[in-house]
């Protein structure tokens, strides 16, 4: 029975083995979606007239794909509220969340990765707003307080990592506000799986250039808000932190100038927008942090300084912006006196653009290395 009659059904065997194996392992991992608008996700396709009352959606499942509680309007976009027209960036529709009200929605991830959640918002009353981001059992409340662009609205990330198959996604208004018509407009909802990448012997620091990061929509042109106070091992710009009161922004290369690949970090909140990370360091041995400091090309105009910290040591790197874009190298050469070292990073300034709204240098290109002779370290101080 070892003729040659046995090998071909073998052979046909192994290859199929080989497309189950192909289908098995080969397929992306995240299979459920991808990275992009989660499904109705900018809310183009709404509730049917029946299921609303002027502008306020009655029935759960009124709005496709989406599962709503509270008070929830359905805005087309031009709708006047008070003088304020209101514009949508994606499409034609947005949803008001109002007090305590929530939206959410279902997607199959995959347990154990890591996903972020890019959403864009603008907040429409006076008052401090909110959004709590949850897929349980991790949640944030993100302040919408601060508005970063000139139209009013912003775009945000929040990182999780999924615990379940299935991740239920939920945006709530916790409700600070007396009013309960009073709270944000939602509008593009989009999720991305996230590799947080790993220190390697070119660079003691995970993530210097800043491209692994979240989902940032083709079509705004305002980047991406990292909120404050996001832990370490969930930030939606894996391997940072942003160890302040206000937000950092990420921006990609098609909206705006970065010195180095396709995704950058804008200071944009003086020292109140702080972007560090820990490294893993030798008592006594030296280190040179090298990194760019340049602008966005976003008219953001004036005399920055960015401030950077490790160690004992710290480095002022002053930055001529003409709005164009462009950018310097700076460096950083410090002694670790510790097995941790935090890296960090701020601009010592606020800048505003001409529309008043914030702005400030970009940091790109963090690399952190140790330095085997140190009067190398000197040479190369001294040139930097
Ligand atoms: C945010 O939402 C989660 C999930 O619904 C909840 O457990 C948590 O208590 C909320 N936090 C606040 C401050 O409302
Ligand atoms: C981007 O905007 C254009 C023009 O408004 C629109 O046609 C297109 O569908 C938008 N793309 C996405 C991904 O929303």
């Amino acid at each position: 029975m070892r003729g040659p009659f046995r090998t071909r059904p073998a052979a046909v065997l192994s290859s199929m083995l080989m497309l189950l194996l192909y289908a098995t392992f080969c397929r992306p991992t995240s299979a459920a979606f991808k990275d992009g608008l989660l499904p109705n996700g900018n809310f183009e396709r709404g509730p049917k007239p029946s299921e609303m009352k002027s502008t306020v959606v009655v029935g759960k499942y009124a709005i496709p794909q989406w599962e709503i509680s509270g008070f929830i309007e359905y805005i087309k976009s031009g709708l006047k509220q008070g003088n304020m027209l209101l514009i949508v960036p994606e499409g034609a529709f947005a949803v008001r969340l109002g007090k305590e009200a929530s939206i959410k929605q279902r997607l199959k991830v995959v347990k154990g990765m890591y996903y972020s959640i890019t959403f864009s918002a603008a907040r429409t009353c006076a008052q401090d707003e909110r959004l709590n981001v949850s897929v349980a059992p991790d949640w944030d409340v993100l302040p919408i307080q601060t508005v970063y662009s000139s139209n009013g609205w912003d775009s945000y990330a929040w990182a999780f990592q999924a615990e379940l198959d299935v991740a239920e996604i939920v945006i709530h208004n916790p409700g600070v506000e007396e009013d309960p018509a009073c709270g944000p407009l939602i509008d593009s909802v989009a999720i991305k799986v996230l590799y947080p990448p790993r220190a390697t012997n070119k660079n003691l620091l995970k993530n210097g250039g800043f491209e692994e990061g979240p989902y940032v929509f083709p079509n705004t042109s305002w980047g991406v808000l990292i909120p404050p106070k996001i832990e370490d091992d969930h930030s939606p710009l894996p391997g940072w932190i942003v160890e302040s009161l206000k937000a950092v922004k990420y921006i990609d290369s098609v909206h705006f100038s970065v010195p180095e690949g396709k995704r950058a970090v804008e200071l944009v909140a003086g020292k109140e927008s702080a972007i560090a990370q820990i490294a893993h360091t030798i008592p006594g041995k030296t280190y040179i942090l090298t990194f760019s400091v340049g602008d966005a090309s976003n008219t953001c105009e004036g005399s920055m300084i960015v401030e950077a910290f490790a160690g004992k040591e710290t480095v002022k790197v002053p930055y001529k912006s003409m709005g164009k874009g462009g950018f310097k190298r700076a460096l950083l050469r410090f002694r670790a006196v510790s097995t941790r070292t935090s890296v960090l990073f701020y601009s010592t300034f606020y800048t505003m653009k001409a529309d008043a709204s914030l702005c400030g240098p970009v940091i790109d290109d963090v690399k952190l290395l140790s330095v085997k002779n140190p009067k190398f370290a000197q040479a190369v101080r001294v040139r930097g």
